[in-house]
């Protein structure tokens, strides 16, 4: 059996409506998995929902619903965000499965049987917005905590705690001698110089059930529920069991097997998550496997934020982008394009309208969708959409292109790529503009000539396609179904030069990205 290529995104609060970031955040998970995927290898991409805790449980009261169906309305909605986004999902998970809620539990299990779980009693501060304890040192220089702390209560009760205090070190020897572990570089180093500079305290992983009922109960004590992060967390592991993967079954010795559709899965390749919550990834979720007994994932990779117009995403403020309208407006491949091409994974990102409509006018109307919309039209209106005898000049531009995307795809190097794709794009149009088809179109005497341009051009909207499909799939697609081609663009060794047959009938020529007023 070979293990395939495991991607995960992080799951999604359930409460709320889907956003700017993380369509982002889920668009950069397809784009790798379709990489690989055209890359030749078998891929898993999870994504999901994470449904427990004090916010789904408060806001499900608020409607007057209990948690799951407050749970199960908004969900659809989520699902139907990932298909509009066109992900290639694997599987969906929910925090609240019962294969997910089952594996939990054998984890939590496994964790208390290696001692590494103890209960105690806590006195201190506690936000109940962001559900998690605070100490003196969460305050600010006033004495104060954070506003996005919420109300922050003081408390006393007994909890079940994670022992994190002796697992620094091996993981910083770890995250030191494994540079691709957490990814881009600058975010490695934060998390060292946090867990150099901070000694780690043991992570409360129980709420009290009379708190807080909506959650997985602990299996060693029914009378306290599973902290949401722990949670969250396995699922990452959960979905894998559920399929069938040995190791994490093994790990666990859980009897849950699905003999059916046995698939190695576990270490993941690659989990994509944004900046905030590195801490929880880069040293929670390492720790919590060392204890299970499992191999560590192989990357974490870090994305920065978007904010819109110089100013934080926020819903109360208004400063908001639909992803939804965006698409519903200018189609999918516009919204992706635009998130892929302006912000490379890792830095922040800034959302604004005029340069959304800047880069769809000029690189998509006008580069993309003019070369392959000319080429094809004058092949139809020169050749009657019948593809002449094969020519090579533009063979070495595309083998360039075709290169240097497949090592930037490999080392998920998305907003370059498109950049090397794009060089492509212009070296066509320039060629139009110095070859001029329309003009030797009009002298008999050039038509081997013309036949030459022509079979470059239409070749070189074919590869472009290839090339295209990770990241703009429908409009690969549809360059596909211009020329006349029935199968799908999804390998990337089909950008091999010269494969459109000479006497092969191209389809109907359609703008790809109509030009608008803007
Ligand atoms: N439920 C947790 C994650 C658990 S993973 C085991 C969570 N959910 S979230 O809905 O708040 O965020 C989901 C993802 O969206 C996170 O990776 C977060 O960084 C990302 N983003 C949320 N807002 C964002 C932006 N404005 N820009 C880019 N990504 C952002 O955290």
């Amino acid at each position: 059996m070979n293990k395939r290529f495991y991607i995960t995104t992080a799951i999604d609060y359930v409460n709320g409506q889907p956003h700017l970031g993380h369509a982002y955040e889920k668009i950069i998970a397809d784009v790798i998995a379709r990489s690989h995927r055209t890359l030749g290898q078998e891929v898993f991409f999870l994504t999901g929902l994470d449904e427990h805790g004090q916010k789904v449980q408060q806001a499900a009261q608020a409607e007057g619903k209990s948690p799951q169906a407050y749970c199960d309305q908004l969900a659809a909605d989520w699902q139907a965000f990932a298909k509009k986004l066109e992900l290639t999902n694997d599987d969906f998970v929910r925090t609240t499965d019962p294969r997910h809620k089952e594996i939990v539990q054998a984890s939590l299990t496994r964790v208390f049987n290696a001692g590494q779980i103890y209960k105690q009693t806590y006195s201190g501060f506690y936000s109940t917005k962001e559900e998690t304890f605070l100490t003196d040192k969460d305050r600010r220089p006033d004495g104060t905590f954070d506003p996005a702390y919420g109300e922050v209560i003081e408390l006393q009760e007994e909890n079940y705690f994670f022992k994190l205090g002796e697992q620094q070190q091996w993981l910083i020897d770890y995250i030191e001698s494994n540079p691709s572990f957490v990814q881009p570089d600058h975010r490695r180093n934060e998390v060292l110089g946090f867990l150099k500079n901070n000694t780690l305290e043991d992570l409360c992983i129980s709420r009290p059930a009379a708190r807080l009922g909506w959650g997985i109960p602990l299996p060693f004590d029914k009378d306290y529920v599973t902290y949401v992060w722990f949670d969250a967390l396995v699922n990452y592991i959960s979905i894998p069991a559920a399929h069938g993967d040995a190791t994490i079954l093994d790990a666990l010795k859980s009897e849950v097997r699905n003999p059916k559709s046995e698939i190695e899965l576990w270490p993941a390749d690659i989990h994509v998550i944004g900046k905030d919550i590195v801490k929880f990834h880069a040293v929670y979720w390492p720790i919590m496997l060392k204890a299970m007994g499992l191999p560590l994932p192989k990357q974490i990779l870090v994305h920065g934020w978007w904010q819109k117009d110089g100013a934080k995403i926020s819903k109360s403020t208004g400063n908001i982008i639909d992803p939804i309208a965006v698409i519903n407006e200018w189609g999918l491949d516009a919204f992706r394009f635009y998130v892929l091409r302006e912000l490379d994974i890792g830095p922040d990102g800034n959302w604004t309208d005029a340069g959304f409509k800047a880069r769809y006018q000029a690189e998509l109307a006008n580069g993309l969708g003019n070369l392959v919309n000319r080429s094809l039209s004058m092949l139809k209106r020169y050749r009657q959409g019948i593809v002449p005898a094969k020519h090579d000049e533009l063979a070495a531009d595309v083998a360039k292109a075709t290169d240097e995307t497949r090592a930037l795809l490999k080392q998920n190097q998305l907003q370059s790529a498109l950049q090397s794709i794009w060089g492509l794009v212009t070296r066509a149009n320039q060629y139009v503009d110095q070859t001029k088809p329309f003009s030797l179109a009009k002298d008999p005497a050039q038509a081997k000539r013309l036949d030459e341009v022509l079979y470059n051009l239409t070749e070189t909207c074919r590869v472009l396609a290839v090339l295209l499909w990770p990241f703009l799939p429908g409009t690969a697609s549809k360059i596909y179904a211009q020329l006349g081609l029935t199968d799908v663009p999804d390998k990337l060794d089909a950008a091999t030069w010269g494969r459109l047959p000479s006497g092969h009938a191209i389809g109907e020529p359609a703008p790809l990205f109509p030009r608008k007023d803007i």
